[in-house]
């Protein structure tokens, strides 16, 4: 049985850094699922079709880390379909032996419900806002208003809406280096048996 890790939160929360550290310790792969969202919003046109015809190629671009993309993203994550069409890619990618670190909002509560361990990580708005200004050169106080109406809307949406599994790990990074948080990280996949 494949060893798969599922990692949730709000946006710049950290769960990327602590998915690829994992992923590189066990030596698992890791997806980043948030990107697909990001690809599929900047295709335009139809959302729903750019879902369904997603090509390895629509990952590559190299515009979809902008807080744009990720806004964009978060308005078609909320559409039913656009979803529906992403799950067996991102169950295909859980499956993969040894195993698999795949980080977004909903791999906990929809996709890998199975999943050996979940971490839900966390910061303050605050902290997540400084982060990612220092991440993309932007300003603070206008990353705090993106992230903050990105969380709102993935939190509010009817279909896989951001939040904890009821067996998740929360894991608060505010006060953490990246060091220590991926530490805490480690130390649960070793205890949960990876
Ligand atoms: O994947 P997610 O959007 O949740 O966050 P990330 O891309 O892993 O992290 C956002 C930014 O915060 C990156 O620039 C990380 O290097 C930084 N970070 C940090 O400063 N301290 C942490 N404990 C975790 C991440
Ligand atoms: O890195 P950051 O946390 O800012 O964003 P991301 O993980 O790249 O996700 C971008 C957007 O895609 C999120 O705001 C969600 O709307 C959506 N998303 C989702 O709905 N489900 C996932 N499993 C991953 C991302």
């Amino acid at each position: 049985m494949p060893f798969t890790i599922a990692i949730d939160g709000p946006a710049a929360s950290g769960k990327g850094t602590i998915a690829r550290a994992l992923a590189q310790h066990f030596g698992f792969a890791h997806l980043d699922t948030g990107l697909l969202y990001r690809a599929v919003g900047a295709k335009g046109g139809d959302p729903v079709a750019a879902a369904r015809g997603l090509a390895p190629g629509d990952l590559a671009r190299d515009d979809l880390r902008s807080a744009a993309a990720g806004q964009a993203a978060s308005r078609v994550a909320a559409i039913p379909e656009v979803r529906a069409a992403l799950v067996d890619f991102q169950r295909r990618f859980a499956g993969g032996e040894p195993g698999a670190v795949l980080d977004g909002r909903d791999i906990g509560t929809v996709i890998c419900p199975e999943a050996r361990l979940k971490l839900y990580v966390t910061a303050s708005d605050q902290i997540r806002a400084r982060r990612r200004a220092l991440e993309l050169g932007a300003d603070e106080a206008e990353m705090l208003r993106e992230l903050r109406e990105r969380d709102a809307r993935d939190a509010a949406r009817d279909v896989a809406p951001m939040r904890p599994a009821e067996d998740a790990l929360l894991l608060d990074t505010s006060e953490m280096t990246i060091d220590e948080a991926v530490a805490r990280a480690i130390d649960a996949a070793r205890r949960a048996g990876a």
